[in-house]
Parts: C-alpha cells; structure tokens; sequence
C-alpha cells in the first residue's frame, strides 16, 4: 500500500514508504538492464514536464523513465512557451490540465512552487526541485544508491558538505537519511551551513579533515553562485583549499571513502576531478539510479493505487 498522491517533500514521509520507493527501484533497474527496456505499467497515462529551470540530469531520467513505463510524456520548456508573452503561472497550468493529463512533473526556481501548483490544478504533482526548499527525487536515488553499495542506510556515517543553506538536496536527504537511521554531518563554510540546522537531528562539523575521516560516504554539494548575492564565498580557490573534497584529502584515509555528487559539479572547486573519476566515486551509478528511482516513483503515485491517498 502506497497512500500517496503526490510527491513533493521528504519532510515526515514514512520510512516504510521511503524503502518501499527503494525496494522497487531496484525491481525496475533489472528493467534497465534488458535488451528491450520497458514495461506497460504506465500505458494511457500523460505525463507532463514542467521546467521553469534549467535540469540536464532530472529532466532526462524523468523522460527517460515515463518512456520506459510506457506513459504518453511531454516536455515544457518556460523559456520557449507563452509564459513569455505574459502568460500567469496558473493559466499555464490550467490550461495544460485542460488537455486532460494524469501528472506534472515541476521544476521551478521558488521554493513552494509545487503547494501553489496544487491548489490550481487536480492532477498528480511530483516536485523535481522548487528553488532551495526541496528535491525529493534527487534524495531518493541518492539514499538508493546509498543502500546499494552498503547494503543498507541505517547506521551508516554520512557526510553531506558544500552550500547546505542554498541546498534543496541537502534538505531532501537530510529528511530522508535521518528518517532511514543514518547519522548524518553537515559540513562547509559557517556562513553556508546555519548551526540551527542541527534541530534537524544531524550534527554539524566545519573542520572537513575530521568530517571525511568520520564518513562512510560524502555527497558533496556544489557551490551555488546563481542563487548567492556577492561575496559568500571568498574564491573558487579558497573554497577548495578550506572545504574541497580534494585528492590529497581523500587518500590520507585508510579506508575506503564512498564519493556522490548530485551534479552538475565544479570541478577544481568542491571536488577534485581525481576524485570524481576515481573508483570510490559512485556518480555516474547515482544518474543511472535515478531513471530507475524515478520509475519507481512514478509506478508507485500513478499505477499501483487508488486515487484517494495522502495529500502528502
Ligand atoms: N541533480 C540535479 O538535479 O541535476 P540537474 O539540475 O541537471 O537536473
């Protein structure tokens, strides 16, 4: 049982629902790996991409999934559409639901799009990033990719580091993770990662050599100069020297250091590119997870319930 109609935030969502996404992702990543990559599940349901935002990887494996699961998928781009004539937000959405679809999938650079989204129009809403509130997808396939090189989430020393305040995949696996049981530190520049965000149930740590020491994993964050004013951080450089996941850092340890990037990353600036094409990173293993997580999501909103659910 699956009680939920859409999906658009980590924040109080059930462990068991939470591994249930997990559990079938995996089923539909054995999907991926067939010749012929696809299944009926999703036969005469429309879907539509919503993205008022720039997205290589979610906009992709969002597609790429729907076709997989054999949905009809159609792709919205703010930047080509009406909305440039002066076109509101709800009359865009409104008058895409009037062509009678099942489910949006949003990108939008305002936190809270999806909740507005909601009160305008009746169809199914799945949140694909809305400003730097949250990403939920995004911390689905990381918390996938997580357990499939562990074996498991729980207990688990995780280290997310870079701009958290900015982050809404920082706030996605910071709800998802703790839910899971995993111990989970913040780290990057005091200005960038508040001390409140402790209330959180995570432990925050600025000194990065103790931080990857302590850490199973470390998913590092980019550094987000578009949605920054001037001079939160002093340099590309400096960021690097004080709070880059750098080569030399990385091999002072003993043991193995497991390396995720939710994309698209700086290289040089919070991660080295010897770092990110070692064979300790798994972030090119976290895209794949993504078709098959976003598949999973999408099976499990759209296909395998009653319509009535959580209005989570
Ligand atoms: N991780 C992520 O959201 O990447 P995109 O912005 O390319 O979708």
């Amino acid at each position: 049982m699956f009680d939920h109609r859409h999906l658009i935030s980590l924040e109080k969502f059930p462990k068991k629902d939470i591994q249930q996404i997990i559990d079938t992702a995996f089923n539909f990543k054995e999907v991926l790996e067939r010749p012929i990559k696809k299944v009926p599940s999703l036969q005469g349901k429309t879907i539509v991409n919503l993205f008022f935002e720039n997205s290589t990887r979610t906009r992709i494996s969002f597609e790429l999934a729907q076709k997989r699961l054999s949905a009809d998928t159609v792709n919205f781009s703010a930047s080509t559409s009406s909305l440039k004539k002066g076109e509101s937000f709800k009359d865009t959405a409104q008058n895409i639901e009037a062509m009678k679809i099942d489910a949006v999938v949003m990108r939008h650079p305002s936190p809270g799009a999806p909740y507005q989204l909601k009160k305008f129009i009746n169809a199914q809403i799945i949140n694909a990033g809305d400003g730097t509130h949250e990403h939920p997808t995004q911390a689905i396939l990381d918390m996938m990719s997580i357990q499939e090189k562990f074996g498991k989430i729980k207990d688990l020393n995780i280290a997310i580091i870079g701009d958290i305040y900015h982050s809404r995949v920082a706030r996605s696996n910071i709800y998802g993770l703790v839910t899971m049981g995993a111990n989970v530190t913040l780290c990057g520049p005091p200005n960038l990662v508040p001390k409140e965000i402790s209330e959180l149930g995570v432990n925050v740590n600025y000194n990065i050599d103790e931080v990857i020491e302590w850490a199973d994993a470390v998913n590092i964050l980019r550094i987000q100069r578009e949605r920054m004013g001037i001079g939160l951080i002093p340099s590309s450089r400096e960021y690097r020297r004080l709070f880059g996941v750098t080569y030399e850092r990385m091999s002072r340890r003993d043991k193995e250091l497991v390396i995720m990037h939710p994309g698209p990353m700086n290289r040089g600036v919070e991660i080295d590119s010897e770092v990110a094409d070692s064979e300790q990173a798994i972030i090119l293993e976290q895209v794949l997870n993504g078709v098959a997580s976003r598949m999973s999501i999408l099976y499990l909103l759209l296909g395998a319930k009653e319509e009535d659910g959580d209005e989570n």
